[in-house]
């Protein structure tokens, strides 16, 4: 017999309305507790050759040896796999940081400590993320002047960017724009890169202690 049509399943608007997240017994807080420490993600923008992931690599080493469960999303790392197929215009750079927004999240969902070291020129990008991570987002700043940055120029990309080899290339063929409301402003051009990593390593014990 044919289920009357008051008892068929209602169509769904969107795929959206198939899926159903699924929510283990192991909560956030759970993992907090059991690492001994809050988890969340820093958020590292600044230019190319800043100093973002110098600084991540020295913290993520300094705060492992004591025991936190920290790690690394790089933007050159990511683009070589999950973001391969993305470019650098605003669209591409957008959807980079919206999937890696994603599996921040989801590393602290885990109970990590993310440092998460992307260019991140625009505004927009970064409340896209932040919005996405939610609890526990910090945004810091890594500020080196563009001088510096093009003196440094530790992959050469500067060099090859002015001589027209790089389309869009950040602080030459594209904006950077600073952020207006960081949590926390490291800068580079005036201090070592000792001294950053131990403002970065103070800021992440006062903030992620339960
Ligand atoms: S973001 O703008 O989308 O956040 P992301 O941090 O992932 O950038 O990648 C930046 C890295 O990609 C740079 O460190 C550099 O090595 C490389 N790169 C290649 N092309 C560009 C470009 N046009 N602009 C900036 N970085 C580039």
């Amino acid at each position: 017999m044919k289920p009357a049509i008051n008892e068929l399943p209602k169509l769904s608007n969107s795929v959206e309305d198939d899926i159903h997240p699924h929510h283990g017994f192991i909560t956030r807080d759970k993992r907090n507790t059991e690492l001994g420490h809050k988890s969340g993600v820093i958020w590292l923008t600044g230019l190319s050759g800043s100093g973002k992931s110098t600084i991540a690599n020295q913290v993520e080493r300094m705060l492992f040896q004591q025991g936190f469960t920290v790690s690394i999303l790089d933007g050159d790392t990511l683009r070589t796999g999950l973001n391969k197929d993305l470019d650098f215009t605003k669209e591409g750079r957008e959807e980079n940081l919206r999937r890696t927004g994603e599996v921040a999240a989801l590393f602290a969902k885990s109970g990590h400590i993310v440092l998460a070291s992307f260019i991140s020129p625009h505004h927009k990008g970064r409340e896209s993320v932040k919005n996405i991570i939610g609890e526990n987002f910090y945004l810091a700043h890594v500020d080196a002047d563009i001088d510096d940055c093009i003196s440094r120029d530790p992959k050469g990309l500067y060099k090859k960017a002015m001589f027209g080899g790089i389309e869009n290339f950040t602080g030459v063929g594209q904006d950077y724009e600073k952020p207006q409301q960081a949590d926390l402003t490291i800068n580079t051009s005036g201090n070592s890169i000792a001294e950053c990593t131990m403002q970065l390593v103070s800021f992440i014990k006062s903030n992620f202690t339960l």
